[in-house]
């Protein structure tokens, strides 16, 4: 299928056949979905894969029973985490010396500017320590440009959950490139859904896919957006 075909196929699929979704596609999505760009390769998501019959009884219901979930042949869902920074850091140090290419560029941004950026506690106390040394750091903004953040956990947050949407994207083209479709849903009880995983405080629930092939009433209604005038802009 061509590029642009494959984009404009993908629809949010609520209603799905009882064809099975084949174990080789949902891994073949599963690996496409991590090849996503992500900041720093820091790969801060994780992919729960439902397979458990009660579990995804929990998960349909943890969603309201909407139809994306309750009828769909597969559920996978998509976590960002703020703690894995320092396994997958240390991963990618080893993986740079293994192949013998630890400048010191890298030395410096993964032992020093990674770890500044990351490190945080349950209570937020970096992160107004952060605050602080930032404003001397935006004083200096003035003159040159300046990294400035993240600061605050919630920051974090939004920089680990941005690079696992684009994962997400990945993982849903990719089932549309096998023949499938899916539904993202944000629509959940995440306290539930984090239960069930037994997810951290660290932990953020990205996103629920239920995944099948579309019935022929699987797609609510004709795909509108707004005016590119409105969202495209040319500067
Ligand atoms: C982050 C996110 C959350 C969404 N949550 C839900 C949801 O809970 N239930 C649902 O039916 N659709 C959900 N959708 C699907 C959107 O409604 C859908 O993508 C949008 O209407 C555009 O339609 P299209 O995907 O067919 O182009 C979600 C989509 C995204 C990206």
């Amino acid at each position: 299928m061509d590029f642009f075909e494959l984009i404009n196929k993908r629809r949010s699929v609520r209603k799905f056949k009882d064809t099975k979704v084949p174990e080789s596609v949902m891994r073949k999505c599963l690996k496409a979905s991590v090849l996503a760009a992500n900041s720093s390769n820091l790969q801060p998501w994780e992919f729960y894969w439902v397979r458990d019959p009660k579990k995804k009884e929990t998960v349909v219901k943890a969603c309201f029973s909407q139809n994306a979930a309750k009828g769909a042949k597969e559920l996978v869902i998509a976590v960002s985490k703020i703690d894995t920074w320092k396994r997958n850091r240390n991963l990618i140090i080893e993986e740079h010396k293994k192949k013998n290419r630890f400048i010191p560029l890298v030395d410096k941004y993964y032992n020093k500017l990674i770890p500044f950026a990351y490190y945080h506690d349950f209570l937020g106390i970096s992160g107004l320590i952060k605050r602080f040394i930032f404003l001397f750091v935006n004083i200096y903004g003035y003159f040159k440009p300046v990294i400035r953040g993240p600061i605050y956990k919630h920051e974090l947050f939004e920089t680990v959950s941005k690079t696992t949407a684009l994962a997400c994207q990945n993982f849903m083209m990719a089932l549309v490139a096998e023949g499938f479709d899916s539904c993202p849903m944000e629509g959940f009880d995440e306290k539930r859904i984090k239960k069930m995983l037994k997810l951290n405080w660290q932990s953020h629930v990205v996103m629920i896919f239920g995944i099948g092939e579309a019935a022929s009433n699987g797609v609510y209604s004709e795909r509108f957006r707004v005016d590119d005038s409105l969202v495209i802009k040319e500067i």
